[in-house]
């Protein structure tokens, strides 16, 4: 498997800001003369996107975490076959928002499913596709899940005011209870302290263009990329 591109996942409880950063990188990159994927999961295929919607409208009820993962690496499967692979083959630089880890976290240690069935089910799905560097945001689980909670809710609000019927939104997963989230950032932390080499944490408490300017630093330190 040819890989000429770069790979840079971003990971992260809820509501800490990833989306936000990864524009920021990719408009750097960008600007520095390189050819930059963004994509997102799960989603980042028409496919994957439809499974999106089951995996996180509050609607899906009763959904086994067994389903949930196997939803989440199918997704995945789709979206490695049609984008990542064929754009780090093409030796573009590929953004994606959540991967693999997200799956560990919130399935393997959120969900209780363990590290090690979604590390197996990750090489027979996804051929063991690592990611050249993560960006794992870190901050307070109460301060980014709620901010992540108004968020969904206020769009949420917004675009569909029409009474009545349920309309999908994207909650599933805010409703949650805290010592969910809190299983997720230790599940998060344990794979920053076991591969240290690819997961580089970054505090996300201070302002965005704070937290623009660590990642900045920590993709032109590991990867040489984006020196303007
Ligand atoms: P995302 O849209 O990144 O949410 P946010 O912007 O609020 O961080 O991700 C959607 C949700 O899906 C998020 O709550 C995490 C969850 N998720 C998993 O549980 N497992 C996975 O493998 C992935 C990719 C996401």
């Amino acid at each position: 498997m040819s890989r000429r591109g770069k790979f840079i996942t971003f990971e992260g409880l809820d509501g800490t800001g990833k989306s936000t950063q990864m524009r920021k990188l990719a408009a750097k990159l960008r600007a520095a003369g390189h050819k930059v994927v963004e994509t997102r999961e799960p989603g980042g295929t028409a496919t994957g996107e439809k499974i999106r919607r089951v995996l996180l409208d509050s609607a899906t009820e009763g959904l086994s975490p067994m389903a949930e993962m196997a939803l989440m690496f199918a997704s995945r499967a789709q979206h490695i076959a049609e984008v990542i692979q064929p754009a780090l083959d093409h030796g573009q630089i590929v953004l994606c928002d959540r991967f693999t880890d997200s799956t560990e976290a919130y399935q393997g240690s959120g969900r209780k499913l363990g590290s090690e069935s979604v590390l197996k089910l990750h090489r027979i799905l996804c051929g063991d596709l690592q990611p050249d560097l993560t960006i794992l945001l870190d901050s307070d689980p109460a301060m980014s899940v709620g901010r992540a909670r108004r968020r969904n809710q206020r769009v949420h609000d917004s675009s569909h005011k029409a009474a009545g019927k349920h309309r999908p939104d994207e909650n599933r997963f805010e409703q949650q209870n805290r010592t969910f989230f809190a299983h997720v950032r230790e599940g998060y932390m344990a794979i920053a302290a076991r591969e240290p080499q690819r997961v580089v944490k970054v505090d996300a408490s201070g302002t965005p263009e704070q937290t623009h300017r660590k990642i900045a630093e920590a993709v032109q330190r590991k990867l040489r990329l984006g020196r303007t």
